[in-house]
């Protein structure tokens, strides 16, 4: 079995160790909940070289020491390195058809959703459509949208994406919500004014006390961040989720995602799709 300190890998730019992992194991989950397990070797060891370079640092175990010691803002940067945030529009398609269903049952009203892991946007921006197809442009929405990752928000606070990856966005969808690039922006759309404005971006951490929401949601869609945590964590977020929702308010949740044993809080209503109890 390898000890702590046995070189994992020297002929790399940086020496790794399993003391390295399990130090980097032991932060991330502290500050995000994050449960990484042993297959994600390659992966730590590359984003966390990229700190140390950005930071002028020769091994992990300098880098690790001056972060817990003198971290600052290298925390956010390290959390935002181990983040993953693939997403997609319009991802797991059967829950916008069951928004749409919702929203046209419910009728104009005030309505607020929280996104809780928006990642770079498209999540959000796929709600806001969504909404605006059944309420029109200005009707009464509000995507709350946030996520851990700073790095994430500002590209979904852009809003600019690049066509190729917008194959579930329909040509109509394109061409009332987005503006076409030209020249220099060829091949990228930009999110109108008008639907951006339905859309709010802003830092939270899932599993910190706390959470600056000051309202009371409809619908909240918290997809695909819970399987990086683990089991009691993931029940203390979905009790604090219940209780910034609104009576018998909707949670969508990822494909992979399963909370049918939280019964006293939320109950199954379709393919990943809860109540609030
Ligand atoms: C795989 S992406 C999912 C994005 C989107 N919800 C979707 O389903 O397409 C997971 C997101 O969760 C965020 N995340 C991870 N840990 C978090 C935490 N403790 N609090 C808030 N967001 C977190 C990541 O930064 C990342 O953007």
């Amino acid at each position: 079995m390898a000890t702590d300190d046995e070189v994992l890998a020297s002929d790399r730019e940086f020496t790794w160790t399993n003391s390295d992992f399990s130090r980097i194991k032991a932060l991330i989950y502290k500050h995000a909940g994050i449960s990484l397990h042993d297959g994600k070797h390659a992966m730590v060891y590359s984003r966390i070289s990229r700190r140390l370079r950005a930071t002028g640092h020769s091994s992990f175990r300098d880098y690790l020491d001056w972060l817990e010691q003198t971290g600052g803002a290298e925390w956010q940067e390290f959390v935002n390195a181990l983040t993953t945030n693939l997403t997609s529009f319009f991802r797991e398609g059967h829950h916008f058809t069951e928004l749409e269903r919702m929203v046209r049952a419910g009728g104009p009203r005030d309505w607020k959703i929280w996104c809780s892991a928006a990642s770079t946007g498209e999540e959000p921006y796929s709600i806001a459509m969504t909404m605006a197809e059944v309420l029109g442009i200005n009707g009464q929405f509000r995507v709350w949208s946030s996520d851990i990752d700073t790095k994430v928000l500002q590209t979904a606070a852009r809003g600019v994406y690049k066509l190729e990856s917008m194959k579930n966005v329909s040509t109509a969808q394109l061409q009332k919500f987005f503006l076409k690039g030209k020249g220099n922006s060829a091949g990228m759309a930009r999110v109108k004014p008008e639907l951006q404005k339905h859309v709010e971006f802003f830092t939270l951490n899932l599993i910190e006390e706390g959470w600056p929401l000051k309202e009371q949601f409809d619908i909240v869609f918290c997809r695909n961040v819970m399987i990086y945590f683990d089991a009691a964590t993931q029940r203390q977020i979905l009790a604090r989720i219940h209780r910034v929702m609104k009576p018998q308010g909707t949670l969508f949740v990822g494909h992979s995602e399963n909370f049918s044993d939280a019964r006293t809080l939320f109950t199954l209503r379709g393919k990943t799709v809860y109540e609030k109890v």
